[in-house]
């Protein structure tokens, strides 16, 4: 069976591949554009792996250069469609550039899905589509709110196309999955996330400072209604993330009774505090971090965790790593960066 990867250079998409190329007898085939990556990603991942899998250099909002994967592969079974850009604050500076890569590439996946009749969809969606929600854990059903970010409003938007596309088309199957906040590197410390500037997110800028390319972390705001003043996460490995997209892609192929278009959230349903996090990652590395406790972020919600029933019945799926895996891993990795990997 062969599953078109897009976006499998980034840093979900590579521990993805991982995942199948480890756990499955699938042949992968991965679409990116090195946007936010490069091509060595590929390398690691055969490394980690010991298999080999084709990738092209493909601009998705080229929609003849898509077609063109497709004509070349034309025995596609499903496809995970990672590829979009993902920082809120760009997407806040660069909106056209969001709504352009995001929807756009999402289009032509879709227009090719029916052209050349693939069957199968898993979509990258976001907890950011909750917007600001009252209320904890959140579920699937929970309303959502103004997207805060043309980033979050290209998931929702993406959610709403995908489901339009399937209402229409229906030997199709779709699966939206609204990662909360994925970190963490492959348990060899060989692959992870290499942000191509300064880290936006926390877990790299940790460990980053750690290592001593940042000097210090601020966290933002200790002054909020919780435990220890700051703001509430769900945290979730990525390899966790991975495993989950290797299961929707078995249960959509497998099970022909499964609704068109499902949505599930992936997150541990736990909820950590910046802080938490931060000792965490103290205790796991034995380094002792520099950090100050700085002023706010404009757009942080306070809390934010998931209700994943949904994907532990659907699914079968169940996060296995903790925080503190978590922090390790990632440690590992920037570690192993380091040392030129
Ligand atoms: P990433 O930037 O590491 O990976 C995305 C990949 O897509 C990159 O390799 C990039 O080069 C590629 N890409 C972007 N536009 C492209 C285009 N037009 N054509 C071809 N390739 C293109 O990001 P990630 O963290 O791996 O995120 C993967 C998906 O998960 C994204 O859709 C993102 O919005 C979503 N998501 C990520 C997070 C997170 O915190 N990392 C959370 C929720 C959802
Ligand atoms: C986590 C916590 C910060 C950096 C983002 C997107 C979301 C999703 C996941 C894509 C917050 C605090 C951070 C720092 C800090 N991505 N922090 N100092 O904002 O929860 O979610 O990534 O879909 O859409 O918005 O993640 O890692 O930026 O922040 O104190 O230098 O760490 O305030 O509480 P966020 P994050």
């Amino acid at each position: 069976m062969k599953i078109l990867i897009t976006g499998g250079a980034g840093y979900i998409g590579s521990h993805t591949i991982i995942e199948i190329l480890e756990n499955t007898d699938w042949e992968v085939i991965s679409v990116d554009n090195y946007a936010n990556s490069s091509e060595a990603t590929y390398k690691r991942i055969k490394e980690i792996t010991n298999k080999q899998f084709q990738y092209y250099n493909v601009d998705l909002k080229d929609v003849e250069a898509t077609k063109k994967v497709f004509e070349a592969n034309p025995d596609i079974s499903g496809i995970i469609h990672f590829a979009a850009f993902k920082a809120v604050p760009e997407s806040v500076a660069k909106p056209l550039t969001y709504y352009d890569n995001n929807i756009n590439s999402l289009i032509n996946i879709l227009s090719c899905q029916k052209e050349f009749n693939v069957p199968n969809l898993i979509f990258s969606s976001s907890c950011s589509v909750y917007g600001n929600v009252n209320e904890l854990p959140v579920t699937e059903e929970t309303l959502l709110e103004k997207a805060e970010s043309p980033y979050a409003y290209t998931k929702q938007i993406g959610e709403r196309i995908v489901d339009d596309f399937i209402i229409v088309n229906n030997n199709y199957k779709a699966i939206s999955l609204r990662y909360f906040n994925p970190v963490g590197a492959h348990k060899s410390g060989l692959n992870g996330e290499l942000p191509l500037t300064t880290p936006n997110n926390l877990v790299p800028y940790i460990t980053q400072t750690a290592i001593g390319k940042l000097k210090q972390l601020t966290i933002f705001g200790g002054d909020y209604p919780t435990a220890d003043g700051t703001c509430i996460r769900d945290y979730i490995h990525v390899s966790d993330i991975a495993s989950a997209h290797v299961l929707a892609l078995q249960k959509l192929i497998e099970n022909k009774d499964f609704q068109n278009h499902n949505i599930i959230n992936l997150g541990t349903g736990k909820g950590v505090s910046v802080l938490e996090a931060v000792k965490a990652f103290e205790k796991v590395s034995g380094k002792k971090l520099n950090y100050v406790i700085g002023k706010r972020r404009e757009g942080d919600v306070q809390a934010i965790y998931a209700n994943n029933q949904k994907a532990q019945q659907l699914l079968g799926w169940k996060p296995i790593y903790n925080i503190e895996d978590m922090m390790l891993s990632a440690w590992k990795w920037e570690q192993n960066l380091q040392n030129n990997l």
